[in-house]
């Protein structure tokens, strides 16, 4: 949802500020813009599409200046122009600001703005910051700009630049949208997100809302912006946070694009995020001390409301099902952007998990606050360290993904199942299961150091899921069915499919499909049909012979060893997993469901790391 960067230091901000926008492209990439700043002048490059486009607008003048501002964009407000793009500058072309989020009182503020003379060049709402911030300006930056954010309201994290004060950049942070300063020796840096840092530095800090920097070249001065003057140094020092992501896994490694790299990657997903929390001696005790709770709180838990958007709401799902078999606590999914507005009921020992790769998801966000106000205990699952949804959590349990830069989500997800599989036997070890459970669980245990190598597997001989995928290219829609815990992963495959190749995509619960929704099947229709968990595999053979009935090519996901569904499916139509704890098999089959995805948006020749209409970190409602 836009990149913003700034660069200050002793180097040409060019480079720089253009190598940081290409590691933002996918937060947004419908036009893009940087300022530079040299000698008392502004050169503004501008244009409508993506970095990459901008590169061929930057011309040599631009050079030398070592103070700039940049901007990727996913228009809210205006259509995607050169006129629309950021950055927006003030009548007098002294001040250029860039912003992430949504100003929205902007009309209100237009208006005065207007009835004062200012005049306005674009449709957008960052344009009015420039022009408050104009209003305010009285030979200190940091003070208008404190000054315009008390006027705003709304979401937004802003960059601002003036040409008399050629040594700082100003950043503050109303709400959600993230902005992060990255500290160098002798240069600071600033970006919305951590791998547009990480070629210049890896300490960072993370702007809070409510907060304003001064950043020049030597130091970062952090204050409220309701109080600009007092500048608080220890809050400054005290959340300094050292990254441990190298360089290296933000860059696409020899592969076509970052999504295929991100699906190999998942193997390594897998046992970072076990690695140190669950031991391999079925004995010892898993211990997850970020989560913050004690025995006695887990114990008494009531009730698990989880709470997520798109991909990382299908791992809730898949929570859904394990939590209530394995442990007996009722447990409520919501997707992020109802939850809030449905006036959520939450018990005396409720806990909210908040899931999120980003942990910067508007609506996820909102609801941890809606949650927090009505008395729930926060957790959160969540891959990046210091993000707003790990901050305001009361726990967290990382998943150690690392960064994911394609928009569609895949390392995330395993990330997030496994999370959500640690956490399971983690409070386990708390409550009274059964005997047959205990046991379960074990097994769930032990499968889950399996999974990196039958990752391996499936990602190693992905020849027939290929051939199955490009000739899913070819239909203009497709259907994903699966019952118990292969449902969220039906709804995934879908979503997968639409994001990235733009064929129309269903994912549906199998034993619902007779409900109305059959009536779509014609001859031919793909409908990939999960069943890879024991207990419904009768059930979905049935509902494989409905599709079949109708003439429609069912695909099947099954478990190794498989008899009745490849007999009647034939070989051909058959995509195998490794044997696992039936649980397990969502982890190994969404690798499946994400090559078809991938394979089928490649055989389509789409932008597979940048869909249209899309962005990576949600940060508007
Ligand atoms: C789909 C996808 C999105 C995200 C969703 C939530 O491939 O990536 O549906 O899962 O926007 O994002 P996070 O997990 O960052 O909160």
């Amino acid at each position: 949802m836009c990149g913003i960067v700034g660069y200050v230091g002793d180097k040409e901000a060019l480079p720089i500020l253009m190598d940081k926008l290409r590691m933002l492209t996918y937060r947004g990439y419908d036009s893009a813009g940087i300022a530079v700043s040299k000698n008392g002048h502004f050169y503004v490059r501008k244009c409508k599409g993506k970095v990459r486009d901008l590169e061929q607008i930057v011309d040599e003048d631009v050079g030398s200046g070592t103070i700039g501002i940049g901007h990727t964009r996913w228009a809210t407000h205006g259509p995607p122009s050169t006129r629309n793009a950021h950055p927006h500058l003030d009548c007098t072309g002294h001040i250029a600001v860039v912003q992430n989020g949504i100003v929205e009182n902007f009309w209100e503020l237009k208006q005065e703005l207007i009835e004062k003379g200012h005049t306005f060049q674009s449709d957008t709402d960052t344009e009015v910051i420039a022009h408050l911030v104009e209003e305010y300006y009285d030979d200190n930056l940091t003070t208008a700009v404190a000054l315009a954010m008390q006027r705003m309201k709304g979401s937004m994290a802003v960059l601002v630049m003036h040409r008399d004060e050629e040594d700082r950049l100003v950043a503050a942070k109303m709400d959600s949208p993230p902005l992060i300063i990255g500290l160098g020796r002798g240069e600071n840096h600033v970006a919305s997100d951590i791998p547009a840092l990480l070629h210049y530095t890896n300490k960072i800090y993370v702007l809070e809302d409510g907060e304003i920097a001064t950043i020049t070249r030597d130091s970062v001065i952090i204050s409220n912006y309701k109080e600009p003057t007092k500048p608080d140094r220890r809050l400054y020092e005290r959340k300094v946070i050292v990254v441990d992501w190298s360089p290296e896994v933000a860059q696409k490694g020899g592969y076509p694009h970052y999504m295929l790299k991100e699906i190999h990657e998942q193997p390594q997903t897998v046992l970072d995020t076990l690695r140190g929390r669950l031991p391999e001696r079925p004995d010892a005790p898993i211990e997850l001390p970020d989560l913050n709770v004690t025995p006695e709180e887990v114990a008494a838990v009531e009730r698990l409301t989880f709470v997520a958007c798109g991909t990382a709401y299908h791992a809730c799902l898949v929570a859904k099902y394990a939590f209530e078999q394995a442990l007996r606590i009722p447990v409520t999914v919501d997707i992020g952007s109802e939850y809030r507005y449905r006036q959520p009921i939450i018990g005396p020992n409720e806990w909210l998990v908040a899931v999120s790769q980003s942990g910067e998801t508007a609506d996820t966000i909102a609801s941890m606050r809606e949650g927090k106000e009505r008395g729930a205990r926060l957790l959160a699952i969540t891959n990046v360290v210091g993000s707003s949804v790990a901050r305001l959590a009361d726990g967290v349990l990382y998943t150690r993904a690392g960064p994911e830069v394609a928009v569609a989500s895949t390392k995330a997800f395993v990330g997030q199942l496994v999370g959500i599989f640690l956490l399971l036997l983690y409070m386990a070890q708390y409550r009274k299961v059964s005997r047959k459970t205990a046991k379960s669980l074990q097994a769930l245990r032990a499968g889950l150091w399996k999974l990196p190598e039958q990752i391996e597997r499936i990602l190693n001989d992905d020849g027939h899921v290929k051939a199955i995928a490009e000739a899913i290219a070819a239909h203009p829609s497709a259907f994903f069915i699966g019952r118990n815990l292969d449902e969220p992963l039906a709804r995934e495959g879908a979503l997968k499919l639409k994001e990235i190749s733009y064929i129309h995509a269903e994912g549906y619960p199998a034993g619902e499909l007779k409900h109305g929704t059959l009536a779509l099947l014609d001859e031919g229709v793909p409908v990939v049909a999960l069943a890879t968990q024991g207990a419904v595999y009768d059930k979905m053979v049935s509902n494989v012979q409905e599709v079949l009935a109708r003439s429609a090519w069912a695909i099947g996901v099954v478990p190794e060893g498989d008899k009745r569904l490849t007999e009647l499916l034939g070989e051909a139509n058959v995509l195998t997993i490794p044997r696992n704890h039936d649980w397990l098999h969502t982890v190994t089959a969404a690798v499946h469901v994400q090559l078809i995805a991938y394979y089928a948006a490649a055989a389509l020749g789409r932008d597979i790391d940048q869909p249209r209409n899309l962005a990576k970190s949600v940060t508007v409602e």
